[in-house]
């Protein structure tokens, strides 16, 4: 799909559908178009008893009255409460409806009115987010002619009034940047395991780095220097497994950086749980527990098209847990690489064992300012959050106000969760300085977040749990049923925001 900005009047471009928008119970700004089409427009909505509500629809064609063939006319709902989730959704439910009647040339209208109360860079690439993204397809291994059934857009116009086109262009550069590095993390989580094995993920890493220009640096380390860095929290987690385990490094370093910045991203290529074997149900999705890992590849492919002023960093402790005679105990005490002692209670929290060393490493060898992690961490946070919202939890008010802004920017949704640090207590162990799960059946996600905190010492951290929205059980407009590359944009968005 190829997006152009057109400041046209979208009664004269010709184009196979025009997607605009109304308001609740408001079909007044249509009174600038054409009378008769005007009349048309409001004699189907009164027909069809079509109310402007969010999800709502009105189809007609124009019957060569004005140029576009067709009308789609969808539902933003009260306009008070109209926010960037709103449109991204408003926008991708259209462009889906759109699609049925396979359109090769689609114009959407940018309202005036969005444009109040958001810039005009921010309302271009969430449309452009959201119609690119709404038109994903992870169709590899279908077959030809079910392929071919799928007809993408190929043009698609933005239209708005002259005189904005210096900040739209942005943010259609932007949008397509964005778009693509998020379809790049939605492919690498709706591979299978047997492709995205620990090796893998660490070729894309070298893919990223050689396409980058020099940009992007790579190393990975492999097992015998992480048992010399004294990593044994990590390599536990891999040992019952016939995959090595790799731990990614990559380096985006500008001339004269602001800051210095870890993104660290959970990479468990399969988490069948190890000994303490997960069911076949819960087992079914856990491809995807390196969803965390895919986002901070996609934001490496990104980063260098977009020259931030931070150095980043991304770590990605990338490894598979299976149960073997080799596997991780329940009972066996591991050292972390910062000294700290871990009684294994269960081996299916193994995450928050891959991460604690990937943090001791950040803190010990590369000193940043911050640490951001993205990780499928608890089956718990789903409880908490359902599967849309993810969980936010850090130890620094100015870091988690960045982070929720640039969430929110992008049309992401995450929630901040405590930290209390009396609940430390349900991870004392009697044998060593902490145990991986709690005692009792509470407040999972809460305590693998101040497991967590254990590791990064006084360096602002946080941490997102994106177990519900990583991997959707059922197709929505902005995704169908897979992988969806959750993070990918607000992490962009904070490191290249330069209000943050
Ligand atoms: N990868 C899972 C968390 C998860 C669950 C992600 C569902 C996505 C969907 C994690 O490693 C795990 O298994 N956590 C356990 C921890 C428990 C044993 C304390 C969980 O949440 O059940
Ligand atoms: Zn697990
Ligand atoms: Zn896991």
């Amino acid at each position: 799909m190829k997006f152009y900005l057109k400041p046209t009047d979208p009664e004269k471009l010709d184009v196979d559908t025009l997607l605009l928008f109304s308001w609740e119970d408001d079909l007044s700004p249509f009174d600038k178009f054409d009378k008769e089409i005007f009349q048309l427009i409001k004699e189907a909505g009164v027909r069809e008893q079509y109310e402007g509500k969010e999800g709502q629809f009105l189809i007609l064609s124009t019957k060569g009255i004005i140029s576009p063939y067709k009308l789609i006319i969808a539902g933003l709902g009260k306009k008070e409460d109209f926010d960037l989730f709103g449109l991204y959704k408003a926008v991708a439910s259209a462009v889906k409806k759109a699609k049925e009647t396979k359109p090769v040339k689609v114009a959407l209208n940018i309202d005036e009115e969005w444009n109040k109360k958001f810039s005009v860079k921010e309302v271009v690439q969430s449309v452009v987010e959201a119609a690119y993204l709404s038109s994903y397809h992870f169709i590899k291994y279908r077959n030809e002619e079910e392929q071919k059934k799928i007809r993408q857009i190929e043009e698609f116009f933005l239209l708005l009034a002259p005189g904005k086109l210096t900040s739209a262009e942005e943010g259609l550069r932007f949008g397509e940047i964005f778009s693509q590095a998020t379809v790049f993390a939605r492919d690498l989580i709706n591979e299978p395991s047997s492709v995205t094995t620990p090796s893998y993920l660490a070729d894309v890493a070298y893919k990223i780095a050689k396409d980058s220009k020099g940009r992007v640096k790579v190393n990975v380390i492999e097992k015998d220097e992480l048992k010399k860095l004294k990593m044994e929290a990590f390599l536990a987690v891999g040992k019952g497994s016939d995959e090595p385990p790799k731990f990614i490094l990559l380096k985006f370093k500008p001339n004269q950086p602001k800051k210095k910045i870890v993104i660290c991203g959970k990479g468990i290529t399969f988490d069948t749980g190890g000994l303490s074997l997960k069911n076949a149900e819960q087992m079914e999705t856990m491809k995807a527990d390196m969803s965390g890992a895919a986002a901070v590849l996609a934001v490496f492919k990104a980063l260098s098209k977009l020259h931030p002023n931070m150095e980043v960093i991304g770590l990605i402790p990338a490894c598979e847990n299976m149960p073997s005679g080799s596997a991780l105990k329940p009972g066996d005490i591991l050292r972390a690489m910062n000294g700290k002692t871990i009684e294994i209670v269960h081996t299916d929290a193994e995450g928050r064992l891959t991460l604690a060393d990937a943090f001791s490493f950040a803190v010990l060898k590369e000193k940043p300012d911050e640490i951001v992690d993205i990780s499928t961490l608890t089956g718990a946070c789903m409880v908490a959050l359902g599967e849309e919202i993810a969980g936010l939890w850090g130890n620094d008010d100015k870091l988690l106000e960045r982070i929720e802004k640039s969430a929110r920017r992008r049309g992401e949704r995450i929630w901040h969760m405590p930290l209390p640090k009396d609940y430390k207590e349900l991870i004392k162990s009697h044998i060593a300085d902490m145990k991986n799960v709690q005692t009792g059946r509470f407040g999972g996600a809460v305590t693998a977040a101040l497991f967590l905190s254990e590791f990064v010492g006084s360096t602002p951290w946080v941490h997102l749990d994106i177990a519900g929205p990583a991997f959707a059980e059922k197709d929505t407009p902005l995704v169908p049923k897979g992988g969806t590359g959750f993070g990918v944009r607000m992490l962009l968005e904070l490191l290249t925001n330069s209000e943050f």
